[in-house]
């Protein structure tokens, strides 16, 4: 039974590339959305993938929230690796510490024996502030290594919930509905069709970052997620998703 259960899940993992066009798909038994723990399944199989593909030199940018919070906790300790820096992919501010991208890219940075850049700022700013913030030198000596980002491991949002979860004004959330915003990922949201319909002002890594970086690793979970997932597949490229069996299962109902 073990081993059906494995091959039904790189069954699933196989449609689910073809469908999204993703590289490579993992799927971990389970659907968060009824069972929690599966969040650290994805977590670290997603970690064990990502210690095996660094390299020396490399600059990885993490998002925050519970998924990718869950790989670095499993991530193995790798030695011998050399001028590894992890970095906040954004500013972060108002999720649980534990969550932030700052607590993740520190703990990250730990276990490959790298150093880590934080970043003190909100994730959402006024123009004003925004614009006095990029003359400040604290920043101009942090976005560019941020924004030369190698490697980019990021969670995946509902749309809505995920503007929820940032306390979005109720302007934020009627325009997001209106423009039919079903994903977010690193401050940006999408439409079903990939599309970026808005993106908060904050300082951190934009879409052109990601497509210029070697290795884009997407950890995003639960059933509720699937349209989210199917949304982010389209706007850039992803080399590996790891997912969970709900998510899977749902997405290729959509397809
Ligand atoms: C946020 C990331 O902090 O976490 C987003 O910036 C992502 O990219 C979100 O959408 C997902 O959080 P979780 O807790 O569902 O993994």
């Amino acid at each position: 039974p073990v081993a059906a259960a494995l091959a039904g899940r790189s069954d699933l993992a196989w449609r689910l590339s073809q469908a999204l066009a993703v590289a490579n798909v993992i799927v971990v038994e389970g659907d968060s959305d009824v069972e929690p723990w599966v969040t650290e399944r994805i977590g670290s199989s997603a970690g064990e993938l990502l210690i095996d593909a660094i390299r020396d030199g490399d600059v990885i940018a993490v998002t925050g929230g519970t998924t990718v919070a869950a790989l670095a906790k499993s991530a193995p300790v790798r030695s011998g690796l050399r001028d590894i820096q992890v970095v906040p992919a954004r500013g972060t501010v108002g999720e649980t510490v534990a969550y932030q991208a700052n607590t993740i890219a520190a703990e990250l940075a730990e276990k490959l024996g790298g150093r880590s850049v934080m970043l003190h700022i909100p994730d959402s700013l006024s123009q004003k502030a925004l614009e006095q913030l990029l003359e400040d030198p604290y920043i101009q000596q942090r976005l560019p290594v941020i924004r030369s980002a190698t490697v980019v491991v990021h969670g995946i949002g509902d749309a809505l919930a995920m503007a929820r979860r940032r306390h979005a004004s109720d302007a934020e959330l009627a325009l997001l509905t209106e423009r039919a915003a079903k994903a977010e990922a690193f401050g940006h949201y999408f439409n079903a069709y990939g599309e970026v319909v808005y993106a908060m002002q904050t300082i951190g890594l934009r879409l052109t970052d990601v497509d210029r970086s070697r290795l884009v690793v997407a950890v995003a979970g639960g059933a509720s997620k699937a349209q989210a997932i199917a949304a982010v597949a389209q706007a850039y490229r992803i080399d590996v998703l790891v997912t969970d069996e709900g998510a899977a299962r749902r997405l290729l109902q959509m397809k």
